[in-house]
């Protein structure tokens, strides 16, 4: 029998496909603390003109920057008071970054720990939520609160116990706020777990699911955090554009309907890495998050909100626009949060410093902590900003190989809060 091989004209696609931004490797990048001796404004000057990346915002006693290849020697030549904290930001990405698939797992078996030791896709991070789940269906429930402005699913979980669903007051948690800050997954990730999985052997922690509803929510921003996987490892804001500007993208944390309009703590410059939005509450991802806020606040109320971020290492309590104002129950969230500073450090030693958020780190207008305090009524709203300090162990680019020791340390301190408060 003779075949014959039909060769097929090539396809002619369409050019409507938007062009794909070439991918930022900061290969040769290198990153510094610079000391700014409580002068920062003297350090920015001496800068102009050189390309940086700023890393941090709490400038008063030292900045972080990667700088380009190009600028290294013009640096060097400032001769200003600086660590390195990447010698080469591409190379560090590429060798302690690591990034696996997910393998997912066979009919209802829970996850594996593995999991932990990697960084991983956006698409996998929702396999492994609902993997999760499919193990614990007694207990837990996907939720979506909406999509963002690029139409991925801000999801959820939800986790109660034997009180049944939606009995208890909520806890309610926060990840990937900020698009770079990838730690900040996997820390609630290793929460969920445990709490589920240790719900029917540790009496502590079936205690604390049958206190209170769970809602955690690892990716407020899902589109800037595919952003940081396909083209800028450094995105912070979402993906929104405006007819105003080039620039794209809203700060997450600077859009909550709540003080907004306050000035001194936002930009309203939309290129700037901190822009606040045009009107309150005015992205995609921000509106969906506050009308499932409200439900909770309607339904049993909130007990305990937290924002996970990095870097710096600090829990911090309201207030974030007026940093001389305290809420009524300051005293008592001082000294939970101190509390959870010390069972922290129990795991590995690690120094997390507490405080007002607006004294101790600066002043933001439009931050979850305060609309979660201020419209939502939260008793205790707070932000934790996860490993690293920044000198050591490099910014927003966590080895891969701390990922667990971060979480750990925070399952400790969690265990503490959620039976103290
Ligand atoms: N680093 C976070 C941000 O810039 C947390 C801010 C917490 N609030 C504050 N007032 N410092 O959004
Ligand atoms: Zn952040």
């Amino acid at each position: 029998m003779k075949l014959s091989v039909i060769l097929l004209a090539p396809l002619v696609l369409a050019t409507a496909v938007p062009k794909q931004e070439r991918k930022i490797t900061y290969d040769g990048y290198k990153a510094f603390r610079i000391s700014t001796e409580h002068d920062a404004a003297a350090v920015k000057e001496k800068l102009a003109g050189l390309s940086v990346v700023p890393f941090n915002f709490n400038t008063e006693e030292h900045l972080d920057i990667a700088i380009a290849p190009e600028d290294i020697t013009a640096f060097e030549a400032l001769n200003l008071t600086a660590e390195v904290m990447h010698e080469d930001l591409g190379a560090d990405i590429a060798k302690h970054e690591t990034f696996s698939a997910y393998e997912g797992v066979t009919a209802q078996a829970i996850p594996s720990l593995t999991w932990f030791n990697s960084y991983h896709a956006y698409a996998d991070h929702m396999q492994f939520f609902n993997d999760l789940q499919g193990a614990f269906t007694q207990n837990s429930e996907i939720f979506t609160v909406g999509n963002s402005g690029q139409g991925r699913s801000i999801f959820g979980i939800h986790l109660w116990g034997s009180g049944g669903k939606g009995s208890k007051p909520a806890v309610y948690f926060h990840g990937t706020v900020h698009a770079r800050e990838w730690i900040t997954a996997k820390v609630v990730e290793y929460i969920t777990y445990n709490l589920l999985v240790q719900y029917s052997n540790n009496t502590a922690v079936k205690t604390v699911l049958d206190s209170y509803d769970f809602y955690i929510i690892p990716f407020v921003n899902p589109d800037g955090f595919v952003y940081t996987q396909t083209t800028n490892r450094l995105w912070r804001k979402n993906r929104q554009t405006r007819t105003s500007s080039s620039c794209v993208g809203t700060d997450m944390n600077r859009n909550w309907p709540y003080k907004w309009e306050v000035t001194g703590g936002a930009s309203t410059d939309p290129c700037d890495e901190t822009y606040k939005g045009q009107a309150a509450g005015d992205t995609t991802e921000i509106k969906a998050l506050v009308a499932f806020t409200q439900t909770l606040k309607n339904s049993k109320g909130i007990k305990l909100f937290i924002d996970w971020h990095s870097y710096g290492q600090y829990i911090l309590t309201p207030w974030g626009y007026d940093c001389s104002l305290k809420p009524a129950n300051h005293a008592r969230q001082a000294s939970l949060a101190s509390g959870l500073a010390t069972r922290i450090a129990q795991s590995y030693g690690t120094r997390f410093t507490t405080g007002q958020a607006c004294a101790a780190l600066y002043a933001t207008t439009g931050d979850s902590t305060d609309y979660l305090t201020g419209a939502a009524l939260a008793e205790f709203a707070w932000t934790i900003e996860l490993r690293p300090t920044g000198s050591s162990g490099g910014g927003f680019v966590l080895p891969a190989a701390q990922i667990l020791a971060s979480a750990i340390e925070q399952w400790e301190g969690m265990k503490y809060l959620l039976a103290a408060m």
